[in-house]
């Protein structure tokens, strides 16, 4: 199995929600600890480092070029992703529905992939500043997995167009999708973590 560099944090009340971390490019496996922690504090924590390198920039899967996507490494990538989580879950004794992703940007995207291609890995999604990372020849069937997408209304790496498509794309699918739109551009602000706050509340993440 592939490994990957990663935080590993049980909950502080056992069984309580895991928050699957996934930093964007350049970003590794502590840059969102303490976003997790302003959004659910005390939630157990899994957060790996994407093993791709651009230009010594880790990444979790490869690019061509700004927004055009290795469709054959972002399959293999979210199989391996998919993979860690499971196993991860099995040494520290998780169910997987008890895991959300909270990702942003390049981690945004694989998190979409993992919702598209192995949803079983997660019961819920955070996705800040996020795009379409592929379109699966066959569409899974969620079971209504609870699914933010965050998005910024001047980014100049994600159109308006793309977020809808995405939040399409993951609604066509059976998941029940909320979009915010935040007046920023690519990079997160205090509005992302409030809105990330009160729909992680009330789909009873806590
Ligand atoms: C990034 O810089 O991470 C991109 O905008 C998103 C990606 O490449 O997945």
């Amino acid at each position: 199995m592939t490994d990957f560099v990663h935080v590993f944090r049980p909950p502080a009340s056992g069984g309580g929600p895991i928050l699957l971390l996934l930093h964007g490019t350049g970003g590794n496996e502590g840059e969102l600890v303490p976003l997790a922690d302003m959004l659910l504090p005390g939630a157990g924590i899994l957060s790996p480092r994407g093993n791709i390198l651009e230009r010594g920039l880790p990444r979790f899967f490869r690019r061509l070029s700004e927004g055009v996507f290795d469709i054959e490494d972002l399959k293999l990538r979210t199989a391996e992703l998919a993979d860690f989580v499971a196993e991860s879950a099995r040494t520290h004794h998780f169910a997987e529905r008890d895991v959300t992703a909270i990702g942003f940007s390049n981690g945004a995207n694989i998190a979409s992939a993992l919702l598209l291609l192995r949803p079983e890995t997660l019961g819920g999604a955070v996705l800040f500043r996020a795009m379409v990372p592929l379109t699966p020849d066959t569409l899974p069937a969620m079971a209504a997995t609870p699914v933010l997408i965050s998005n910024g209304n001047v980014d100049s790496l994600v159109s308006a167009e793309e977020t809808e498509r995405l939040a399409a794309l993951l609604r066509s699918a059976g998941a029940d999708v909320t979009v915010s739109w935040q007046n920023s551009g690519h990079e997160l602000t205090d509005r992302d973590v409030v809105t990330a706050q009160e729909w992680l509340a009330q789909h009873r993440v806590r």
